[in-house]
């Protein structure tokens, strides 16, 4: 357990710790041995190993076609891009309101990388030509170099062509008539529906108004096919199918989204403070990092108590976070999961993990809570499990987010990535309200609609300075602080009578 590291080591890792050191030691040097609760993984663990992406320098014209959610796409691709050594310039096109986007990405490797991890895009091609009408896209075919197009339509290759619309359905004759409009181009292969070699696309964009659609499209697009995204996992990973899951069990698509905004790669160490019934280890164990997570819910951790599932009283012998990992062959990245209150952090000091991904509580579905002493004004003395007993406080949101963003500042790694919801009351918000950190670059911040006056907010922050002890509460006097004890009264305001009043409003308005 100790692995050769003092009780202050620094980061373990470091030379004085010896050989590069495994996941599990790494995270047995940050445990403070006093605080251990329970340690329970028996799994080997390969050594550590950095992720390196390749960048080639010729440029690829590249579009994706996305799905909904425009601005969480953005940062979702945003952050692989720049896992995989890509960066966003200003030669990329992105028409927020528009299903496609063209992207300068260095090289078709990239964008192939970019794929294997991307839930919010569809599919991406190489961009052959694009134009507003008809002729504008035949024009601008006409000018992309022929040497450019030539591999892909040798005569000994075979291939296809296929006619997307997005918002208007076409007839099989029309598709025809447009795809035989492109025999200008030079192919030469055979053509070969079932298996072919290339794929080609001609992708027409008729606006996002399902009541209003041109008879033309507003853009059409040319472009040779390179990969599919990830959507697939949304499904396979679908929460309704998975074993063990809590009432706030993490959404499969937006917990890799969350992934994918902490820019998680192989091998990192991943950490959730809340854990609950661990759906969001699930996503970064699937992209290759070794997770662990705490929740002060002793049953929730050890999988006991009241099943959260219909017709299903009590949870199953093996209903727990590691059965899930299990479910999807995910084990050997199953670090552990430790029954510990987020705001007495059990971690020895030096920094630990690659990303903090996290779900805190809003007060909705579940209670904020923590472990209180007998001295303080104790609310509620509660009975876990029969040999288990904890008396819980209550914990104010402001100082949940407080906690969490010292938390991230003290224990991620320089560049490391703290990613979690933040509840919030849409008729006070204000950007000035995001909880902030000397130590943390706010990335990215975007909304979900909960009801008409509520929201929680995506936000990305990344470790960009090193935490010294004098940070510890020193944005506390800069006058940032105030704004977000706002948050303590979100749970008041979702179920408050005027939130309640509006939406029986919305509702007879409806009818
Ligand atoms: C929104 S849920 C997280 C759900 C989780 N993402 C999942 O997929 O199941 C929040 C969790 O925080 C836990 N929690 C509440 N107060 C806590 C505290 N002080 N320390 C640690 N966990 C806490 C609750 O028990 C609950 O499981």
């Amino acid at each position: 357990m100790s692995a050769g590291c003092g009780p202050r080591a620094g980061r373990p890792g470091t030379s004085a710790c010896g050989p590069p050191p495994t996941a599990l030691q790494r995270l047995a040097c940050g445990l403070a041995v006093q605080d251990v609760v329970i340690l329970r993984n028996e799994g080997q663990i390969i050594s550590l190993q950095r992720y390196k992406c390749a960048i080639a320098t010729s440029l690829l014209a590249g579009m994706v076609h996305l799905l909904k959610y425009a601005s969480r796409s953005f940062q979702e691709i945003t952050s692989l891009l720049s896992l995989c050594g890509g960066q966003f310039s200003g030669e990329q096109e992105i028409r927020v309101y528009s299903p496609f986007w063209i992207l300068n990405i260095p090289s078709e490797e990239m964008a192939r990388g970019l794929m294997k991890r991307t839930v919010c895009a569809k599919s991406i091609f190489e961009l052959w030509g694009h134009g507003r009408s008809a002729g504008e896209l035949y024009a601008s075919l006409k000018n992309y170099p022929t040497e450019k197009m030539l591999p892909y339509l040798q005569s000994d290759s075979t291939y296809k062509v296929h006619i997307h619309t997005f918002n208007k359905t076409l007839t099989q004759a029309q598709k025809i008539k447009k795809i035989d409009a492109l025999e200008f181009l030079p192919f030469k292969g055979k053509v070969n529906l079932k298996n072919p070699e290339h794929i080609f696309w001609i992708l027409e964009d008729y606006g996002m108004n399902p009541n209003d659609v041109p008879e033309e499209p507003i853009h059409l697009y040319f472009g040779r096919w390179i990969a599919d995204g990830q959507r697939e996992l949304i499904e396979s990973y679908s929460v309704k199918k998975r074993h063990f899951i809590g009432n706030t069990s993490m959404d499969a698509c937006l917990s890799f989204i969350m992934a994918n905004h902490g820019r998680v790669k192989p091998n990192d160490i991943v950490y959730d403070p809340f854990v609950g019934t661990g759906g969001l280890l699930i996503s970064s164990a699937h992209f290759g990092a070794y997770v662990c997570g705490t929740d002060i819910d002793y049953n929730t951790i050890h999988g006991l108590g009241k099943a959260s599932r219909k017709n299903q009283k009590w949870r199953g012998p093996d209903e727990n976070i590691r059965a899930n990992l299990r479910q999807y062959g995910l084990e050997k990245y199953y670090l552990d999961a430790l029954v510990a209150d987020s705001s007495r952090p059990i971690w020895r000091k030096g920094m630990l993990f690659d990303a903090i991904i996290t779900d805190p509580p809003y007060g909705i579905r579940e209670a904020p809570r923590r472990m209180g002493s007998q001295k303080e004004t104790v609310k509620s003395v509660e009975r876990s499990t029969e040999n288990h007993f904890f008396v819980s406080s209550s914990y104010h949101l402001s100082d949940i987010f407080f906690d969490l963003l010292k938390f991230g500042a003290e224990y991620l790694v320089m560049g490391g990535r703290l990613v979690y919801w933040l509840p919030i009351y849409r008729p006070e918000y204000t950007e000035e309200i995001i909880p902030r950190h000397p130590c943390l670059k706010l990335i990215s911040n975007c909304e979900q609609m909960l009801s008409s006056h509520t929201s929680r907010r995506l936000i990305t922050m990344e470790k960009v300075k090193e935490f010294k002890d004098q940070d510890e509460n020193s944005y506390l006097l800069d006058g940032q602080y105030m704004p977000y004890r706002g948050h303590n009264s979100f749970r008041e305001k979702y179920f408050s009578g005027v939130t309640k009043r509006i939406a029986k409003e919305e509702k007879d308005n409806q009818k």
